[in-house]
C-alpha cells in the first residue's frame, strides 16, 4: 500500500487522486524518435523537393534503359557503326585476340583460315553478308544446329565485341591452308 501511494499525486478533487504512472523511457524514446522522423521527411520531401520514390523509380529505369541499350548482352544489338569504330581501338583487338585464340581458334584456325568453322576472312558468308552486327549476333547465339556453339552464357558483351572486332580487323588477310569458301559471295566495298 505504501509503495502505491509513493505514486500518488499531490493534488486532489473531490476526492478524486492522480496516480502518476509516467510512460517508460523507451516507449517515450521512440514516440519522440518518430516525431523527429517525421518532421525531416516532411522538411525533406515537402519543403527541399525531393524525388519521391516514383520519380526515383522512373530516373533508375531511365538509367538502366540507357545501359541496355549500350549492352549486346542484354538483349539490344550492337551496331555495325558501334562495331567498325572498335576496330581501331588497339586495346580492344588485343583482348578480342585472347579471346579468339582461347575460345575460336581450335575451330576456326589460328588465323582465321577455317577448320570446322568457316573461314572467317574471305568474303564468302553463311550469315548476314559478313556484317559485323550479324556477326555479333552469331557469336552470342552460336548456330547450333551446324556445331557453332552460342557464347553469350560464356563470354561478356564486351568480349564478344571485341571478337567480333578482331575478326573484323582480319578481313581480307590470306592465309595459307584457308579453307574452301562457304555461304554467298559479298560485295566488297
Ligand atoms: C565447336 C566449333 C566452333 C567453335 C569453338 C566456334 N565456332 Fe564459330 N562456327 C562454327 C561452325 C560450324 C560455324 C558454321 C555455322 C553454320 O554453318 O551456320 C561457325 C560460324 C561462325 C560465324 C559465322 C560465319 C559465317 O560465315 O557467317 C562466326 C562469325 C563465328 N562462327 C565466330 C566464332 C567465334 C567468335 C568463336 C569464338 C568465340 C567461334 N565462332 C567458336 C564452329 C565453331
Amino acid at each position: 500500500m505504501d509503495d502505491i501511494n509513493k505514486n500518488l499525486m499531490d493534488h486532489e478533487y473531490d476526492g478524486i487522486q492522480e496516480f502518476n504512472n509516467p510512460l517508460p523511457l523507451w516507449w517515450l524514446g521512440i514516440f519522440i524518435g518518430t516525431v523527429i522522423f517525421a518532421f525531416i521527411y516532411w522538411i525533406h520531401y515537402e519543403i527541399a523537393g525531393a524525388p519521391t520514390q516514383l520519380a526515383e523509380l522512373k530516373s533508375d529505369l531511365a538509367v538502366i534503359a540507357e545501359m541496355k541499350k549500350n549492352s549486346p548482352g542484354s538483349g539490344a544489338a550492337d551496331t555495325e557503326d558501334d562495331l567498325l569504330k572498335l576496330i581501331s581501338s588497339q586495346e580492344a583487338l588485343a583482348a578480342g585476340k585472347l579471346v579468339y585464340d582461347s575460345k575460336c581458334a581450335a575451330c576456326h584456325g589460328v588465323e582465321l583460315q577455317g577448320i570446322i568453322g568457316p573461314n572467317l576472312v574471305d568474303d564468302y558468308w553463311i550469315h548476314g553478308q559478313g556484317k559485323l552486327a550479324q556477326m555479333s549476333v552469331t557469336v552470342r547465339q552460336g548456330v547450333l544446329d551446324k556445331g557453332m556453339p552460342g557464347w553469350e552464357s560464356v563470354l561478356n558483351s564486351d568480349e564478344i565485341r571485341s571478337v567480333v572486332a578482331f575478326i573484323g580487323s582480319n578481313r581480307g588477310a590470306k592465309p595459307a591452308n584457308a579453307k574452301a569458301p562457304q555461304g554467298e559471295k559479298i560485295a566488297v566495298e
